[in-house]
């Protein structure tokens, strides 16, 4: 079993600076060697030399949209060439780089004849489009450009979009109105943070999960620090109370490992310069361990090779 880590310090998907620190952020909290614990050997590709440290666009103009552009045009090659090696974990960076990274993965799933799925952890849902945006920060588009809506004029052509009913969001609780029109016209499946307080968690992400293997399908995870509680997670530019508890997150996590389905995971906003002592850093890499494995007594259910 072999993980391929990508740094991915992209910044530019947003005004507020830090994310840039992040790959090493998670590297300084140990997660190839958490990895290797769980019986995974990791590659380490170092990180993608996107462009950093872009200038402030004026308040109300889309920033650093060349920038934004040249990133997803390097990740998609380096998550598309990653698929075909191993199990690749994108280090972010803000949510801007899955532009690239779950355009090269459904390209490659599409080359092997599956179906792409792609589960959005994340107090957002990120569908804006470069028109629809007020804040005029790319990391708030990602859904919209891999489902291949309009308005992503420059950006390299999708080689596989993903179905918009193949992408399900779970832990939403902040959403433009723009936002809410798209996602109810495109009939996706988005769990809000009431839904989880009704029903649990665990429910609607089985239902998902049982929809992904009738599919034969294989499935992205885009893990944003803003999916958990702030009092758990301080380190993201965008927090939202009302998030993930720690249980809740460890036990999506856990089911995901469980299901055998997931082939890439991107983890995503971290900001080491928010952070309190790696608090934040710490729990994602302890996140990834329950999705590569961890658990305190066997349960598996499904028997993937
Ligand atoms: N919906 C807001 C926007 O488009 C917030 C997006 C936050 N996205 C994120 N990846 N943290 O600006
Ligand atoms: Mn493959
Ligand atoms: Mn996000
Ligand atoms: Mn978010």
């Amino acid at each position: 079993q072999n993980c391929i880590l990508i740094g991915a310090g992209m910044d530019c998907g947003k005004r507020r600076r830090g994310c840039v620190m992040g790959p090493d952020a998670y590297r300084t909290a140990g997660l190839a060697e958490t990895l290797a614990e769980l019986g995974w050997q990791s590659e380490d590709r170092g990180n993608v030399p996107g462009p950093v440290w872009v200038e402030n666009a004026p308040t109300g103009e889309v920033h650093a949209l060349a920038e934004t552009i040249e990133w997803t045009r390097l990740l998609t090659e380096a998550a598309e060439d990653a698929m075909a090696h191993g199990f690749p974990i994108f280090l972010g960076g803000d949510h801007a780089l899955s532009l690239g990274t779950v355009a090269g993965v459904a390209a490659h799933a599409k080359r092997e004849g599956k179906p792409q799925f792609v589960l959005w952890l994340d107090a957002h849902p990120d569908i804006n489009t470069p028109q629809t945006t007020t804040s005029g920060n790319l990391h708030g588009t990602p859904i919209a450009y891999v489902t291949g809506q309009a308005g992503f004029e420059g950006f390299p052509e999708l080689k596989a979009p993903v179905p918009p009913e193949n992408v399900c969001f779970i832990g939403l609780r902040s959403v433009d109105a723009p936002e809410r029109a798209s996602i109810t016209e495109a009939g996706m499946t988005a769990i809000d943070m009431r839904q989880i307080d009704e029903s649990g968690i665990a429910a609607p992400l089985s239902e998902f999960l049982a929809r992904v293997e009738a599919a034969g399908g294989v499935l992205h995870v885009s893990l944003d620090v803003d999916f958990l509680d702030p009092s758990i997670a301080p380190a993201v530019g965008t927090t939202v109370p009302g998030g993930a508890t720690f249980r809740e997150a460890h036990l999506v996590m856990e089911m995901l490992h469980d299901s055998g389905l997931v082939t890439s995971l991107d983890m995503v906003e971290l900001n080491p310069f928010l952070d309190d002592r790696g608090r934040t850093a710490n729990l994602m890499v302890d996140l990834a361990a329950s999705l590569f494995g961890r658990r305190v007594f066997d349960r598996r259910t499904h028997s993937h090779s």
